[in-house]
């Protein structure tokens, strides 16, 4: 029996002497040193996520799986106190490590925890978290509630009994009418009504542009990294290779789009309006090279415009779209101006492609709720949605400049970036190397944070997207100085 384990291990183990454990499907060969605990959290989240590891059952102890692993036991001890602060594991000291009664169910059984959800409290309960600092969701609480209900009202009296049929896939004519007028007003994009399509928000846009990508041959799409790690796992989940594309202050290094070997993707993902997570703005030398790249190998530019409306401290910086509409796909959503949860968004394709993917649209669900698009477009023409978004607007850049304040006063050390826009920034910790200890230090606060890492396909230098839009005044000074403290626990640590 030995011995066949024995062979078993060495059949598993590779060069580097790191192996294979069986009982759980982890697998660390090959993994960096350094990204060992990393990789080993997200294995056993996924194996959590998927229903392989149920809640409430046992883990290996830490000597056991290191031991089955080749790896130091702090790797392993690293990683259960990691998924214990995500609220993932029950750790206790001298007890076994159990799958916790509030770790996220399978996806089957639990819709609400998709793998691609975004926003605060994505991808992990923290059942501490009192106040959230994670981005992703503008101010709830402002939704224009009396506007929409009068526009759903007038929607409803004004809808004929033919327009609550069957339609149009591509959605109502007069919602595409009026996002076609806004978008080139607001957005200088240069958009058709016939070329438009109304969607459940971008992350079911990209579902349809990446099934039509795919019809086409398409096998790979470039991402930016540090790219949004909810949308690279979506689409990831489409079957489509990600070719992660590095990110600088002038956002998507275009000439990093030719790799050294294979053929370059033929569609990139790109936030030019205000890169996810760091917040550079794509630079205009970028953006004629971008065009250029997607020319010379017929490739296409998919922009994800997620919350272009708010810029503060310069003029908005039009889509992309706007300059080579046959070249690049624009994608947006109401998510950050009005809320997530009313699944409304909107692609606007190149001429080449719109038939393929109102065809698309109507394979995954016919078309959008037209209620809602019909409301959407009452709030659009009665001028009721940019007044929304200009008084947001001025509620967000307060908020942003007080996040910038606190930070200064709490954390002199560190730099705040891509604060010009959106509803996070970015803040560079220079003094902190291990952002996964600030994260739980953080979570024993009571404040939930996510590290820049999670975010990046390759290594980086330390930093936090933090998100202030979606908290008030209060909770946003609270979190940013129980922030700090938690940065500052961290120092003082490695310090001692
Ligand atoms: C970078 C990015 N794009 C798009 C979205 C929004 O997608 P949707 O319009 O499907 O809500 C998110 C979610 O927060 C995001 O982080």
């Amino acid at each position: 029996v030995q011995q066949a384990s024995q062979a078993a291990h060495d059949q598993t183990s590779g060069g580097d002497g790191r192996s294979g454990s069986r009982e759980l499907l982890v697998d660390l060969h090959g993994i960096p040193r350094g990204r060992l605990a990393a990789e080993l959290e997200r294995s056993l989240r996924a194996a959590v996520r998927s229903g392989r590891l149920r809640r409430g059952a046992r883990l290996p102890s830490t000597r056991t799986l290191a031991a089955d692993l080749g790896v130091s036991r702090s790797v392993v001890v690293q990683a259960y106190e990691q998924l214990g602060a995500e609220g993932y594991l029950t750790t206790r000291p001298g007890a076994v490590a159990r799958v916790s009664d509030i770790a996220p169910a399978p996806a089957r059984a639990d819709p609400a925890g998709g793998a691609a959800r975004c926003g605060p409290g994505a991808g992990s309960p923290a059942a501490t978290v009192e106040v959230d600092l994670r981005p992703g969701s503008p101010n709830l609480s402002s939704l224009p509630r009396g506007e929409w209900a009068t526009a759903v009202r007038r929607a409803l009296a004004t809808m004929t009994d033919a327009e609550l049929g069957y339609g149009d896939s591509r959605g109502l004519p007069r919602l595409r009418e009026a996002l076609a007028d806004y978008l080139g007003r607001v957005r200088g994009a240069i958009v058709d009504p016939d070329r438009l399509v109304v969607v459940n928000g971008f992350a079911q846009g990209l579902v349809v542009v990446v099934r039509v990508l795919r019809e086409r041959g398409a096998t790979a799409v470039g991402v930016e990294d540090p790219g949004s790690i909810h949308i690279t796992t979506h689409l990831a989940a489409q079957g489509v290779d990600i070719r992660p594309v590095p990110v600088d202050d002038e956002g998507v290094d275009v000439g990093r789009l030719e790799p050294r070997a294979g053929p370059p993707p033929v569609a990139v993902l790109v936030t030019p309006a205000h890169q996810f997570p760091t917040g550079a703005v794509l630079s205009p030398a970028r953006r004629l090279r971008l065009v250029e790249w997607a020319e010379r190998h017929d490739a296409l530019v998919i922009e994800d415009d997620y919350d272009a409306e708010y810029r503060y401290d310069h003029q908005a910086v039009g889509a992309l779209q706007g300059v080579a509409p046959d070249r690049v796909v624009l994608g947006g959503s109401v998510s950050k101006t009005l809320a997530p949860g009313l699944r409304l968004g909107w692609l606007a394709v190149p001429a080449a492609l719109a038939d393929d993917t109102a065809r698309h649209k109507a394979a995954i669900d016919l078309m959008a709720p037209v209620l809602e698009q019909a409301a959407l477009a009452e709030l659009i023409t009665s001028g009721s949605y940019e007044r929304h978004i200009r008084r947001s607007r001025a509620v967000y850049k307060r908020r942003r400049d007080l996040a910038v304040e606190v930070i200064a006063d709490r954390l002199p050390d560190a730099e705040v970036r891509g604060a010009s826009a959106g509803l996070h920034l970015v803040v560079m910790t220079p003094s902190v190397d291990e952002e996964g200890a600030v994260e739980r230090a953080a979570a024993r606060l009571g404040v939930g944070v996510v590290g820049l890492g999670r975010h990046r396909h390759s290594p980086g230098p330390p930093g936090f997207v933090l998100g202030y839009g979606h908290l008030t005044d209060d909770q946003l000074r609270r979190a940013l100085r129980r922030f700090a403290a938690a940065v500052g626990d961290v120092r003082s640590g490695r310090r001692s």
